[in-house]
């Protein structure tokens, strides 16, 4: 497995890939990986030739610094775990690689992220479809894999690679729990032994609302309400949104016809965690 820093090395990588005709999976990450991830890269191998990972910590995606300052750093661990998973590239570019001095282009993308996580923190999606933008340029990949965790990003890249014509696959994969449900995230470190027990009334929010969805409850208001009775029953949690959307557009809905999407945010003491479940 090769680490590359330089974008001109990882360029060079990806002709000779693409000179022998083979097919590469990109699974982009910001590091202090888990079982998610590995996930990612799984799915990734099965289905290209040759697989890059990213890792790399995106300023511009953060909205919050004590965010961004406390988000765990373990690159030497990282590409450990990573030679264990058959992955040939590991591309992990400094700041300064990614964004020299005098850099000033953005991509901004409107409507979907103005919806669920885009109303709670301004610019972290144009951050996100910046870096994202600049990444797939550089790596080139056939495919890109994303968790479904995070389903809002994964929209938008959606949308991104449909609305600039690019040719990648977006491949979303399920959401990888702990036993209890909480989904996995990087940020999860961060929570003490009682935050993490109560962390798990997000995914019980989730079940509740499946729970309504299959007894016929349609009425998203009511769905809403219940969730977050489970949620205030829990010590040290501060709902952000819960909210049942439009799986594609996002917008809110008042009640659901066929398909919904509903996603949740909560502060847990000093962390945000997000969550979500396809009602169907
Ligand atoms: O999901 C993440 O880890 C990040 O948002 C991504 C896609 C790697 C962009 O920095």
């Amino acid at each position: 497995m090769e680490v590359i820093t330089e974008i001109n090395k990882m360029r060079t990588r990806v002709l000779t890939f693409k000179g022998s005709r083979k097919s590469i999976g990109f699974a982009p990450t910001m590091g202090a990986l888990h079982d998610g991830h590995i996930s990612l890269m799984r799915c990734a191998r099965k289905e290209n030739d040759e697989i890059v990972v990213s890792i790399y910590l995106n300023p511009k995606q953060f909205d919050n610094k004590d965010d961004f300052d406390n988000y765990p750093r373990r690159l030497k661990e990282d590409i450990e775990v990573i030679r264990e998973e058959n992955v040939d590239v590991v591309f992990a570019p400094s700041n300064d690689e990614m964004y020299p001095v005098g850099y000033c282009t953005n991509v901004r993308q409107d409507r979907i992220t103005d919806a669920l996580c885009g109303r709670v923190r301004p610019g972290h999606f144009n951050g996100v479809t910046t870096v994202v933008t600049k990444l797939f340029n550089i790596v080139g990949p056939d495919r890109a894999y994303f968790g479904q965790k995070d389903y809002q990003q994964s929209a938008i890249i959606k949308k991104l690679v449909a609305d600039l014509n690019m040719d990648i696959d977006i491949k979303v994969c399920p959401t990888v729990r702990e036993e209890g449900g909480l989904a996995l995230s990087s940020r999860n470190r961060r929570l003490n032994i009682e935050e993490r027990q109560s962390s798990l009334c997000i995914y019980s929010s989730l079940l509740k609302a499946r729970d309504m969805f299959v007894s016929n409850i349609r009425d998203t208001k009511e769905i809403i309400e219940e969730m977050s009775s489970v949620i205030k029953k829990t010590k040290h949690v501060k709902i952000d949104y819960i909210s049942i959307v439009n799986i594609c557009t996002l917008e809110d809905l008042s009640s659901i016809n066929e398909k919904a999407l509903a996603a949740v945010a909560v502060w847990i003491g000093n962390t945000r965690l997000i969550d979500n479940t396809i009602l169907e």
